[in-house]
């Protein structure tokens, strides 16, 4: 189907331009059978709720290298980790990320659940962080819909209408072009497209991989959309 050459073609381009991130295992890694830390995913993901990769880099490295497990997270003072946390802002954020730490190492032995309805349930996850970490770290072919995704599906398919209504409209979208296979590298694939090319300002469409597929540079229409509704 067209769905399938797309995400495809996605894929391919992520293989040669994903971005370097410390909790990311590259695709020769994955295929050799090695899958991402799930502590790792979640505490990035959280990390990267409002902040952007560049700030969160230096503090997910500083988090992994005194704390290299959910337990040790977990069997931290409080007051050790709101330190560690100082500058990332949201504190609630770290709040909840010590009683999510504390969860899953007293009650699930240390293991994440492996599924987005579970992981849901967790202290501080929402519906695009159990959606990240069910399909980076499980591979689970659930949709993950961030500010990049929304921009991406809405310049794909030239939609006017305005966020947040059209959200709804976008996620299911972005839902059909999700593959069964590979769908943790396609989540990050799509964000990083993005980040990168399909950016918010001066989309980069000439070297993108979805160009020919795309009814919003072909309208021109691209560095308009998505249309927001004026607050
Ligand atoms: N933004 C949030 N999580 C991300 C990820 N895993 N890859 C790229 N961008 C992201």
């Amino acid at each position: 189907s067209n769905s399938a050459a797309m995400s495809g073609d996605l894929l391919a381009w992520y293989d040669v331009h994903a971005r370097g991130m410390p909790w990311r295992v590259g695709p020769a890694e994955c295929t050799a059978g090695n899958r991402p830390d799930p502590y790792k995913v979640w505490l990035s993901e959280v990390m990267l709720q409002q902040t952007t990769v560049a700030a969160v880099r230096d503090y997910f490295l500083r988090f992994t290298s005194r704390w290299p497990t959910v337990s040790d997270l977990a069997a931290a003072a409080d007051a050790e980790v709101m330190a560690e946390w100082a500058g990332l802002g949201y504190y609630a954020r770290a709040r909840n990320l010590l009683k999510c730490a504390r969860l899953v190492a007293v009650g699930f032995g240390g293991a994440f659940p492996d599924n987005y309805d579970d992981l849901l349930k967790l202290p501080g996850i929402g519906p695009y962080t159990a959606a990240a970490i069910a399909s980076i770290a499980f591979n689970r072919p659930e949709t993950v819909l961030d500010g990049n995704v929304e921009r991406v599906m809405a310049r794909l398919h030239d939609i006017h209408e305005p966020l947040p209504g059209v959200k709804p409209v976008l996620k299911a979208h972005a839902a059909e072009l999700t593959p069964s296979l590979r769908p943790g590298d396609y989540a990050q694939a799509v964000m990083d497209l993005g980040a990168t090319i399909c950016t918010p300002r001066n989309p980069a469409c000439g070297i993108c991989p979805w160009r020919e597929h795309c009814a919003a540079q072909n309208a021109g229409t691209a560095a308009e959309l998505p249309k927001k509704t004026p607050k």
